[in-house]
């Protein structure tokens, strides 16, 4: 993240500080630019539609949205000395926007673009060029993060969207029914074949540290945890037609292995790539080419809200210190 100067830092304080002698009319300016020259971006204020710009002037509702932005954009600016806590207040606001149908880029592009001249009418001679320089770099942070944010939530909407056809469904429960007659052995055979191609594995498993992979074959809490993980991802199988479901229960098992010190999504990734040929051994003719294609869907809908929740996960326990 680029690094503002002192210099740029206080003059972009200064010059908002000025702005924000008059929050309540100059939020409400703010807005009423962007509807002038955005006709379009009013429809997105259930309460705002249809009025005229005079009207929206003194409309309490127009007043309370410009007031409580620009008290948002205060969080932002008085977090300047530490940019990724501004970074992380941008975040929440592309999600609580993303709810209210705000969910491109160009919104925010449009509002920031509005800003030099924006500063310049209200902030008067506050708006130095060192202002006009720091606000550049500010403003050009908080798009690139909403820029990343919206492409995370762009991506997670199109996965739990693409409901699988019936046909990948029942591909997917089948072959899975198939390898569950087995489901002890499979579980196991699971296992091994993860801390076989990676057997750093192993030592999270504090019950299963040294054996040898002939010895986990018959080893009872090898058993027993390949078995329990097996009925873990039934219990997601089983709720492919509500895909929130089994993405919830993904989002619990992360969760609890977090605290088994599974803080990645990459032993998930590692896990999950091992399943187009463990389920082509393990359940034969039953791993049809559409359950190949369903489960490569499954799988991309449980790697992405992993990721998500991995990331919350991390970011509260930066937070924690
Ligand atoms: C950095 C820029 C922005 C900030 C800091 C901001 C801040 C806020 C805040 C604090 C709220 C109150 C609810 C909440 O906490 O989420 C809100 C609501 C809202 N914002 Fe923004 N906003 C920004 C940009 C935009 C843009 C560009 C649009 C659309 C063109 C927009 C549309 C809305 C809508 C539709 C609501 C819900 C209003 C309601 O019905 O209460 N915002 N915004
Ligand atoms: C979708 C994939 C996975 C599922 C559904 C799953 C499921 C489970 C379940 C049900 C348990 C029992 C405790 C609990 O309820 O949390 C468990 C424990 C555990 N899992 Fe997983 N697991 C998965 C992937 C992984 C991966 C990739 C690793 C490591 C590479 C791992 C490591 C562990 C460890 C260390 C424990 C604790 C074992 C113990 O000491 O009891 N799991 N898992």
């Amino acid at each position: 993240m680029p690094e503002l100067s002192e210099e740029y830092k206080d003059a972009v304080m200064q010059s908002w500080e000025e702005v924000c002698k008059k929050i309540r009319d100059n939020g409400t300016e703010l807005f009423i630019r962007l509807f002038q020259e955005h006709p379009e971006y009013q429809d997105y204020f259930k309460e705002l539609k249809g009025y005229t710009m005079e009207e929206l002037r003194t409309n309490k509702q127009m007043r309370i949205h410009g007031t409580r932005v620009m008290h948002a954009l205060s969080s932002m600016i008085d977090s300047l000395d530490e940019l990724d806590v501004a970074a992380g207040i941008m975040r929440k606001t592309i999600d609580t926007h993303f709810d209210v149908n705000v969910k491109t880029i160009v919104q925010y592009e449009d509002m920031f673009a509005l800003m030099p001249q924006f500063m310049k009418d209200q902030a008067g001679d506050k708006y130095t060029e060192a202002a006009a320089a720091g606000w550049k770099i500010v403003t050009d942070v908080l798009i690139s993060v909403s820029k990343e944010r919206l492409a995370e939530l762009q991506a997670q909407q199109a996965a739990m969207t693409s409901t699988l056809s019936e046909e990948h469904r029942i591909g997917v429960t089948q072959s899975w029914e198939a390898v569950c007659k087995n489901i002890r052995d499979n579980g196991t055979e699971l296992f091994i074949r993860l801390f076989e191609e990676h057997p750093e594995y192993q030592e999270y498993f504090k019950e299963l540290k040294g054996y040898t992979m002939d010895e986990l074959r018959t080893n009872k809490q090898m058993r027993i945890h390949g078995t329990r993980v097996m009925h873990a991802l039934s219990s997601m199988i089983d709720s492919l037609d509500e895909l929130d479901v089994a993405a919830g229960i993904m989002r619990k098992t992360i969760d609890t292995h977090f605290d088994a010190n599974v803080q990645t999504i990459v032993q998930y990734e590692d896990m999950f790539a091992l399943m187009p040929q463990f389920m082509k051994d393990q359940a034969g003719d039953k791993y049809t080419e559409a359950a190949a294609a369903g489960w490569k869907i499954v799988t991309d809908v449980l790697i992405s809200v992993s990721k998500e929740r991995l990331a919350e996960l991390q970011a509260q326990k930066a937070a924690m210190g």
